[in-house]
């Protein structure tokens, strides 16, 4: 008996949607908005519709590439939150449908959870318990990951997510959205101990990123006082002065969580774990620590189908079926 599961992802700005077939992704489809570069930021609305616009033309190519009929389907995977609400409802009003017609079950996936199941999709596969740096547009958070299902959040942002401390510097520079993958090419050509930035503080193994944000603002506007070309004259090395302060901060919160916690297979998901300095830095980190050190391949770090679908056959396994009932939830917490 085969199992064959559809993931679909449309959480915030990019629609994409997976197969998974018996422990492999057969494909992996994704369709990126490019109405809210000029905005700083994702427009909701402009979102929701493109999701309208995506979504069955990316199911269907991710069904093409994967060679599998609708009908051999075993289940739908659909991120159920957090998110945006419009974006998500088309995800799961789509899914339901699908779901019901073809009457196999649908698989409510929390977004998070899945960004840490992305690292069970290729080998090699961190062994529980494992720590995992969640770093997104929308959340920060250090997890503690006891087994696929069974996870507790022990840090997370007070404020700004790490990926929003990206986006916002991005937008301050007059850089286009999303402002993370920007700063990370342009800080290549950058000194990161040009423009010292105050490290932010936050308890425990919290973090804050709001005080980094208004140091950044007072920072450019003093500079352009005297240099009113500034910013462009001293774009690379803003950037890698600002990619330099998340990163480091990020990773001096995990090191203490893991040492807290006696952990030492420790992993990094979400958007910003693609930044280049992070995924260098994480590295050296764990060779100087004895970690085993875990990063998904750069295709499944940023918003994707695949997670969503991976995170399903944890769901499917344990026969967590949505009821027909289900709806998106802008907020959610962990399950327990
Ligand atoms: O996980 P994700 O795709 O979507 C959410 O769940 O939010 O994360 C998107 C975030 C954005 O803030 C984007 O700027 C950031 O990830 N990001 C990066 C890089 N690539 C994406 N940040 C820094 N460096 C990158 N290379
Ligand atoms: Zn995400």
């Amino acid at each position: 008996m085969h199992t064959c599961i559809l993931g679909i992802e449309t959480s915030c700005d990019d629609t994409s949607a997976a197969i998974w077939y018996n422990y492999k992704i057969l494909a992996n489809i994704t369709a990126n908005q490019e109405v809210h570069k000029d905005f700083g930021g994702v427009f909701p609305e402009k979102a929701s519709r493109a999701h309208q616009v995506h979504i069955v033309p990316v199911v269907e190519a991710a069904l093409k590439k994967a060679g599998i009929q609708k009908e051999e389907l075993s289940g739908i995977a659909v991120t159920k939150g957090p998110g945006l609400i419009g974006s998500l409802m088309v995800g799961v009003s789509f899914a339901k449908s699908l779901a019901y017609a073809l009457d196999i079950p649908v698989l409510p996936v929390h977004h998070m959870q899945a960004h840490i199941h992305a690292h069970f999709i290729d080998n090699p596969k961190p062994k529980f318990p494992f720590i995992c740096l969640t770093v997104s547009g929308g959340h920060t958070q250090i997890v503690l990951v006891e087994d696929y299902l069974k996870m507790k959040i022990i840090g997370q942002t007070l404020d700004d997510a790490a990926g929003e401390a990206f986006d916002k510097t991005a937008k301050m520079l007059g850089l286009t959205y999303p402002g993370g993958p920007e700063i990370d090419r342009l800080a290549q050509a950058g000194d990161p101990y040009k423009y010292p930035f105050p490290k932010p503080r936050a308890k425990d193994y919290h973090f804050s990123f709001s005080g980094l944000k208004t140091a950044i603002l007072y920072f450019l506007r003093d500079q352009e006082k005297l240099q009113p070309d500034f910013k462009t004259k001293h774009i690379e090395d803003v950037c890698a002065s600002v990619q330099y302060t998340i990163v480091n901060y990020l990773l001096s919160q995990l090191k203490t969580a893991c040492i807290d916690y006696g952990i030492t297979e420790v992993a990094i998901a979400g958007g910003v774990s693609a930044n280049s300095f992070l995924r260098r830095q994480f590295k050296e980190l764990g060779e100087e620590m004895r970690w085993n050190t875990f990063i998904p391949e750069f295709q499944y770090c940023t918003d994707n189908g695949a997670m969503i679908a991976q995170s399903g056959f944890y769901l499917f396994e344990q026969k967590q079926f949505a009821t027909q009932e289900l709806v998106a939830e802008a907020r959610l917490p962990f399950p327990v």
